[in-house]
């Protein structure tokens, strides 16, 4: 399904709304609820409902058990640029969510440990029951999580390279492109598809091509996207400026 919004803000509170409810719905049965979660600029607006829920509204996250889609690598979880600092700046340090109930990728694994530590990432979220709910945002290169072009549809988490694109568009946040690491530890798209749910977000005008492509191109790992055409369970959730390509 695509649900197109008329701007970011209005389509972030129904994805905070959507996360909320799943939440309640477990606490209301006892039971946890996993959640696999995206960094970036996009799910920001999120982030930032959720911690007003939380602040005002007294959404707890108490039995909330999170799994980041990925991690730059090598990455130490304290450097300014590391998806742990991003999840805790932006979320976790403003909610009641337990520490030990947070996963992010390991960007400080020596070489050798990353196969064994994956496949464990893997097995944590099959016996909690698999990904209740998965939120994505989108890279131009067509990526979700880091699976870059070329990803297989029943890839699993995994140590991959950046595409040139993606570290271009990540030099910023490095000060030059030369400093972007070329690789990360990636969720598969495997993984993100057995989530029960999953919501696509994308704003901006400079998500139009790739949006398009994602939703009405044709199915290949050249734009790994478009594999979401092939589950019922996804939502594609947009601006109109995102959307602005659609037929
Ligand atoms: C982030 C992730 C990436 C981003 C994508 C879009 O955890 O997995 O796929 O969602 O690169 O990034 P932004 O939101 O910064 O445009």
């Amino acid at each position: 399904a695509v649900t197109v919004y008329p701007d970011q803000q209005t389509a972030s509170k129904k994805v905070a709304a959507r996360i909320a409810d799943v939440i309640r719905g477990k606490q209301a049965s006892g039971e946890k609820a996993v959640l696999g979660l995206a960094t970036g600029v996009t799910p920001i607006r999120v982030y930032n409902e959720l911690v007003r829920l939380h602040k005002e509204e007294g959404l707890s996250f108490k039995n909330v058990i999170t799994f980041n889609l990925d991690e730059y690598y090598p990455m130490k979880p304290d450097a300014a640029q590391s998806y742990v600092t991003f999840m805790y700046e932006n979320l976790f340090s403003h909610i009641d969510i337990e520490k030990a109930n947070v996963h992010i990728p390991d960007g400080t694994l020596a070489a050798d440990d990353v196969a064994e530590w994956c496949l464990n990432y893997e097995k944590q979220i099959e016996a909690l029951g698999g990904l209740d709910l998965q939120i994505l945002g989108i890279g131009r290169t067509g990526h979700i999580g880091f699976n870059e072009p070329g990803s297989a549809p029943n890839s699993g988490t995994r140590l991959v390279t950046l595409d040139d694109l993606t570290r271009a568009d990540a030099a910023r946040d490095f000060g030059g492109k030369a400093n972007v690491p070329t690789k990360a530890i990636t969720m598969g798209v495997g993984t993100i598809f057995k989530a029960r749910e999953i919501i696509l977000m994308a704003w901006s005008k400079k998500k139009a091509p790739i949006i398009k492509k994602a939703i009405e191109g044709e199915i290949s790992g050249e734009v790994p996207a478009t594999y979401l055409q092939l589950s019922d369970n996804v939502e594609f959730v947009l601006d109109e400026d995102a959307a602005s390509d659609l037929t």
